[in-house]
């Protein structure tokens, strides 16, 4: 699978994906790295990894349209298939959907449909959720929307504040996005409607469900 990671920040977790690939535990080849922003550390990552990178800065173009368009061209150049949005902030309109069509996940820092847009983080706190966590979904046409391939839980505390729970939440986000790109490397993952299939994939959690606080006899069984 050739993936193309569009970043538009620290990159953490394209970092978690050339570490993957490196450890020979995600059978992709990163063929480019993009960002709107020049001085996106996540340039510096993958440069530092011998990884391909390109800058367009979204500021260049007046339409988005025309912005998606060079997107495109530079991804196809690089003989890209599958794109990755690691931290990419901007939307992404049919001018670039179109083409990679099915083809295009993101990762979210909340359990969606809960708390989609920015400040996922932030937004979870303020609500006092007992369970936070992120998501990794194909992405269509609305924000935070599409089919939702993984999902991880963490718990929430009071007096978790946005960067606690970012930390948190960043962790599992660290585990979840190779896995999904695995599955989809590996030809595992099928659409059904909205729902998405992972062939093979385990129903085992160790109990018959998780909750946070954890329930006490006689509530847990
Ligand atoms: C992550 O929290 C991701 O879920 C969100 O933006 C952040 C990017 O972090 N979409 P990084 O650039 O991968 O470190």
């Amino acid at each position: 699978m050739r993936l193309g990671v569009l970043v538009s920040g620290s990159g953490s977790n394209l970092q978690a994906m050339l570490d993957r690939v490196a450890s020979g535990s995600l059978a992709a080849e990163i063929a480019l790295v993009v960002s709107n922003k020049p001085d996106a550390l996540g340039l510096e990552r993958a440069r530092t990894a011998g990884i391909p990178t390109a800058c367009v800065r979204h500021a260049d173009f007046p339409e988005r349209e025309t912005f998606d368009r060079e997107l495109v061209r530079v991804l196809l150049d690089a003989g890209v298939e599958w794109v990755a949005l690691a931290g990419f902030m901007r939307i992404l309109t049919p001018a670039f959907l179109t083409p990679f069509a099915g083809r295009v996940v993101n990762i979210h820092p909340a359990l969606l449909p809960a708390c989609p847009g920015i400040h996922a983080q932030a937004q979870q706190a303020d609500h006092g959720v007992r369970l936070a966590g992120c998501t990794v979904h194909f992405v269509d046409e609305e924000m935070d929307h599409g089919p939702i391939i993984i999902q991880a839980a963490v718990p929430a505390f009071a007096g978790d504040d946005e960067a606690t729970l970012s930390a948190r939440i960043l962790d599992l986000e660290h585990r979840i996005y190779p896995q999904a790109l695995q599955w989809i490397a590996q030809g595992r993952v099928r659409l059904s409607g909205r729902q998405v299939i992972v062939d093979g994939a385990g129903r085992d959690f160790s109990g018959p469900f998780w909750t946070n606080p954890p329930l006490e006899p006689p509530f847990d069984h």
